[in-house]
C-alpha cells in the first residue's frame, strides 16, 4: 500500500472546508472517498480532532454504512442487486454466475485488483430487475450473456 501519508494535505483541506457546519463527518468521509478512492487510517486521528470527537466515534460511523471503504477499491466495483425484485428475476443464478466465473465469494475482490464484487440491497431499478451497478452506472434487465458481455468489458481494459 502506498505512504498514506501523502494524502494528509488533500484531508486536512478538505477538513477545513467542512469543519463548521453541522453534521460535517458524513460529508467529510464523502469527499475524502471520492477524492482518494477509500478513508485511509490516517485520516481518522485528524477527522476526530477537527470535528472533536473521540477517534472510536469516527471509526464506528466508517465501518456502519456500508459505502465507506479502508482499503483501495479495485479497478472496477459490481455491485449486484439482490433485493426481493431481482432476486425474483434471476438475480441468485446471476449471482452463482459471478462467484463461478470469478472466483469470488459475493464481498470478494480479485488478487489483481481489477475487480470487486457487492451485494447492494436495491438500486431503485426494480422495474427493470435484475439490476446491477458497475463502476456507478446501472444496467438492468439483466441476462446470462449480458453479464458475461459486462465483465469481458471489464476484463479488456485490465
Ligand atoms: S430490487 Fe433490485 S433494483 Fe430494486
Amino acid at each position: 500500500m502506498p505512504d498514506e501519508s501523502l494524502h494528509l494535505p488533500l484531508v486536512n483541506s478538505l477538513l477545513e472546508r467542512h469543519k463548521g457546519s453541522p453534521g460535517a463527518l458524513l460529508p467529510i468521509l464523502h469527499d475524502i472517498q471520492e477524492r482518494i478512492g477509500y478513508i485511509p487510517d490516517v485520516a481518522v486521528p485528524e477527522i476526530a480532532h477537527a470535528l472533536n470527537l473521540s477517534q472510536a466515534e469516527v471509526r464506528g460511523v466508517i465501518s456502519f454504512y456500508h459505502d465507506f471503504r479502508t482499503s483501495p477499491p479495485a479497478r472496477h466495483i459490481l455491485r449486484l442487486c439482490r433485493a426481493e425484485s431481482c432476486k425474483s428475476r434471476g438475480a441468485e443464478e446471476l449471482a452463482a454466475q459471478l462467484r463461478d466465473r470469478l472466483q469470488l465469494d459475493d464481498h470478494g475482490s480479485s488478487a489483481d485488483g481489477n475487480i470487486s464484487l457487492r451485494p447492494v440491497y436495491c438500486l431503485g431499478a426494480c422495474a427493470c430487475s435484475p439490476a446491477l451497478e458497475l463502476d456507478g452506472r446501472v444496467h438492468a434487465r439483466l441476462s446470462a450473456e449480458r453479464l458475461d458481455a459486462l465483465l469481458d468489458a471489464c476484463r479488456e481494459d485490465a
